[in-house]
């Protein structure tokens, strides 16, 4: 509601030219480190989408993390990490997508799910989009569903909404 999205707002450093020249970075370090304001934006993450409507929790590396091991450990279920290439130990499902600059792949434990089971998925930011299409389509190939999918900062104009549509997004805060 108004009251998350005042509370992300109000919490994020814009850094010029990080990581490159050109780009104005959304630091939301601030939230997390505020103990009150991360109680608050978690507690709206599952209130949003109902604590019964997943059986797991996705995080997207690095960020997501964060927020899926407080959404896990508040609903008493298990969180799986979707990592950068090369950092998981065993077998892996992979996907790759386009930076501005070259390539990326994230890449999840091929039996991280149990099947069928729903998955919420949590990263902090969605910008074009392309984490987050990569993750969902990891999380269905390792065969889990995905319940739903939540940022807390979307960057309305790069439209990376549109490039999962018809999945729905859920965003704390638009800009
Ligand atoms: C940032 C952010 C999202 C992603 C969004 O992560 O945390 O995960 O970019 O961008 P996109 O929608 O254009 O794909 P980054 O890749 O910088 O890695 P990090 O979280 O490990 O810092
Ligand atoms: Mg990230």
């Amino acid at each position: 509601g108004p009251e998350a999205a005042q509370l992300v707002a109000s919490r994020i450093l814009d850094v010029p030219d990080f990581p490159k020249p050109g780009v104005l970075f959304k630091d939301l370090m601030p939230l997390f480190a505020d103990g009150v304001a991360f109680r608050e934006v978690i507690d709206g993450i599952i209130a949003f989408h109902g604590p019964e409507s997943f059986d797991v929790v996705a995080g997207i590396e690095a960020r997501g993390f964060v927020l899926a091991a407080a959404v896990a450990y508040a609903t008493g279920v298990g969180v799986v990490p979707v990592r950068k290439a090369g950092k998981l130990p065993r077998a892996t499902h992979s996907a790759s997508y386009a930076l501005e600059y070259g390539e990326a792949t994230l890449e999840v434990h091929q039996d991280a799910f149990t099947a069928g089971h729903r998955v919420l998925v949590l990263d902090d930011v969605l910008a074009t989009g392309g984490t987050a299409e990569a993750t969902l389509d990891l999380v269905e190939r390792a065969g889990g569903t995905v319940s739903g999918f939540t940022v807390l900062l979307e960057l309305g104009f790069l439209k990376g909404r549109e490039r999962l549509a018809p999945r729905p997004v859920h965003a704390l805060l638009t800009v």
